[in-house]
């Protein structure tokens, strides 16, 4: 089986299987970064990792044209369904087998209020298993040691923050990847503001030089399958 993961810029993607599409933290409106539309993406889960706006972005628009489930911590998931959209709530440490795979919270360390102020509970990444396949999205988060534990599970590919100033920067991402030791890297959460301007290239270099991981640095718009 293959799975098609598209980045849409930002902290954004979808994974695609035959007969399912998981889109991860829908920032679209005010992503200068987009390359799809809200009123387009399509979607069946919507996982959100921390109610700030770059990141729970239009998942109660998308949800609602698509009928999508939106799965997030406890917090973020009754904000959600306070707005009309089905969800399923989960916490940090927890996993559930959905139709798909199954998926773990895991912990970030960072902020989620959410837009209106209210509190999103703690921040979390996330651990998908698709069939024989393993995705870790870190989301939002600096670095933690504990990134060791995570990579015992068998990460094929994950998806790391390289931004800084608001997460960790390429620097502790390579360590994180040396933690973690994926099969592959892929960098997110840079250049869309200027506080967090990256050059992925660099990173993707200092990657394959110090670790045994590929790294694949997507533009916007851009798929990789697996
Ligand atoms: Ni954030
Ligand atoms: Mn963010």
């Amino acid at each position: 089986m293959t799975i098609e993961l598209t980045y849409y810029g930002h902290a954004c993607f979808s994974l695609k299987t035959e007969d399912t599409t998981l889109l991860l933290d829908p920032f679209l409106t005010g992503n200068p970064l987009a390359t799809v539309s809200v009123d387009t993406v399509p979607a069946d889960y919507i996982l959100v990792s921390h109610g700030h706006g770059d990141h729970i972005g239009d998942a109660i628009t998308i949800a609602k044209r698509t009928g999508a489930i939106v799965i997030a911590n406890f917090e973020v998931a009754t904000y959600c369904q306070n707005q009309g959209v089905e969800v399923h709530p989960m916490h940090i440490g927890g996993g559930w087998d959905f139709p798909f795979g199954r998926v773990k919270l895991t912990i970030a360390h960072h902020g989620s209020s959410l837009p209106d102020g209210s509190y999103g509970g703690n921040p979390c990444g996330f651990l998908i298993t698709i069939q024989d396949k393993t995705i870790y999205y870190a989301a939002d988060t600096g670095l933690f040691y504990d990134m060791k534990l995570i990579g015992e599970e068998g990460v094929d590919v994950a998806l790391l923050p390289i931004g800084d100033n608001f997460t960790m920067g390429p620097k502790d991402a390579l360590r994180a990847v040396k933690l973690i030791e994926p099969m592959v890297v892929i960098p997110m959460h840079y250049a869309t503001f200027d506080l967090i301007n990256q050059n992925p290239n660099v990173f993707a270099r200092a990657v394959e030089t110090e670790t045994t991981a590929r790294c694949v640095v997507l533009k916007p718009g851009e798929s990789y399958s697996f």
